[in-house]
């Protein structure tokens, strides 16, 4: 078999399938061949030129010229008829945000929406974050067991994203349900059958997003950065549009929402799994930030990130032609032994955790990233001061199957009431 540009296929490159067991389970680990032996490689299944490698992934988010990030946004799988028919009968129309636009407009805009994810402004979110994160562990810590992403993981970023948008609480459990259909509408394999079922789902999303645009409009006024945006509006129309506006609203959810929510739990997974770790950071709450981001490397919530090249070029040693889709494996490059050494170790005293690129890189590189920490130390500073015996319950873990966004859907953790510090110390 033969790719695009007439290399051959190899079998590995043929056979990798990344909505299947080995990538959903561990994505790092099912590319290290690719790392080793074929760091860029053409994709018949994905039709997608995958790369693995750190620098190259690095240098592909940098150049953002030549390697348009367009594309970030679009269905992975293209939709059926009556997914494209349903969707129509919504009017849905997800155009481009700040993720996938081009410069300059992207820039304009970027600089534009900045002011809302300044330190500054964050530290208005802080008590927010604490007061929910302690409600939360109150329902659960005299249970002795818990699906930790059932009962606090997911919604309380949904919350804080929520409440960061400026949007109102409620609605919560049917924005749960869109805001799934969405990440598999966009990164996933659904069936013919699920399409139509996702689409559905996602023209909900969309209008329900276009309703809670509107109430926005009539009181633009506190916090909130689409309260923001629709302010910033009135100065500069033609850089914050109606469209953008629409789409972000929708977007900003999932961009807020099920990437904090899954690196929580992966980090939570991760360092039970890692008991001598955990019991480090119980000892001493100042390893936390680190830790944070060494958990964001070594098992990040977002696996990878798609560009398309805008003219011929070259990755490595790959001659890549103009118009070609590339999914960028940042899980892989977090784990590339050239940048991190003994990358497969979980070090959190590593001096160099924070070049991990979960966070994408350059111009591009996500905005939230301080109000997904600040949301990471506060959840794992409640849970290392008030349940610091809990063990992790062998269970097997399922994913949602897409190319992307990564974390258990269930973390079931298990722990003696009795020995709570809050009931043996009072
Ligand atoms: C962009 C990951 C949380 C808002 C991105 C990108 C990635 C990413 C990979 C694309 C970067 C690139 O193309 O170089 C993550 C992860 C998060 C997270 C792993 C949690 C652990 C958040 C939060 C927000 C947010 C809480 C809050 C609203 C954004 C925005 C962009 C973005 C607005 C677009 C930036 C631009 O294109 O200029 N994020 N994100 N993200 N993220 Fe995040």
């Amino acid at each position: 078999m033969q790719g695009p540009t007439g290399c051959p296929v190899s079998h590995n490159a043929a056979a990798f399938d990344p909505f299947e067991g080995p990538y959903q389970v561990d994505p790092a680990e099912a590319l290290r061949w690719s790392r080793e032996e074929e760091p860029v490689f053409w994709s018949p299944k994905l039709g997608y030129w995958v790369v693995t490698r750190y620098d190259d992934v690095k240098e592909i988010f940098r150049d953002n010229q030549t390697f348009s990030p367009s594309i970030a946004l679009e269905k992975i799988t293209p939709p059926s008829d009556e997914a494209v028919e349903t969707l129509k009968r919504y009017d849905y129309g997800m155009n481009r945000t700040l993720v996938n636009e081009d410069e300059p407009a992207h820039m304009e805009r970027r600089r534009a929406l900045m002011h809302s994810f300044t330190l500054e402004e964050l530290e208005h979110h802080a008590p927010m974050v604490r007061r929910l994160t302690r409600e939360y562990v109150d329902r659960i810590i005299d249970k002795g067991e818990a699906d930790l992403v059932d009962e606090m993981l997911w919604e309380i970023p949904l919350t804080v994203a929520l409440h960061f948008l400026g949007v109102p609480e409620e609605d919560m459990d049917t924005l749960r349900e869109y805001s799934i259909a969405h990440t598999v509408n966009t990164w996933g394999r659904p069936s013919p059958e699920e399409q139509v079922a996702v689409a559905e789902a996602v023209g909900k999303f969309w209008q329900y997003a276009g309703k809670v645009l509107e109430k926005m409009r009539q009181n633009p006024d506190g916090h909130g950065w689409m309260k923001y945006a629709i302010r910033r509006q009135a100065e500069l129309p033609d850089v914050v549009t109606d469209s953008y506006l629409h789409s972000m609203m929708m977007a900003g959810i999932v961009a807020a929402h099920e990437t904090t929510a899954h690196a929580t739990a992966n980090m939570l997974r991760l360092l039970l799994e890692n008991r001598a770790v955990w019991e480090d950071i119980c000892e001493n709450p100042s390893l936390i930030p680190n830790a944070v981001e060494e958990c964001l490397r070594y098992s990040g919530s977002v696996a990878a990130w798609r560009r398309i090249t805008v003219n011929d070029t070259q990755v490595g040693e790959h001659f890549i032609p103009a118009g070609s889709k590339l999914l960028i494996v940042s899980a892989s490059a977090n784990h590339d032994g050239r940048h991190f050494e003994n990358p497969d170790d979980l070090d959190i005293y590593r001096d160099n955790a924070t070049d991990h690129l979960t966070f994408g890189y350059g111009a591009h590189q996500c905005m939230g990233k301080n109000l997904a920490r600040m949301e990471m130390r506060i959840f794992l500073e409640e849970f290392t001061r008030r349940l610091p015996h809990m063990a992790i319950v062998p269970q097997e873990f399922t994913f949602v199957p897409n190319t992307s966004f990564r974390g258990p859907e269930h973390l079931w953790v298990r722990w003696d009431p009795a020995r709570n510090p809050e009931r043996a110390d009072p």
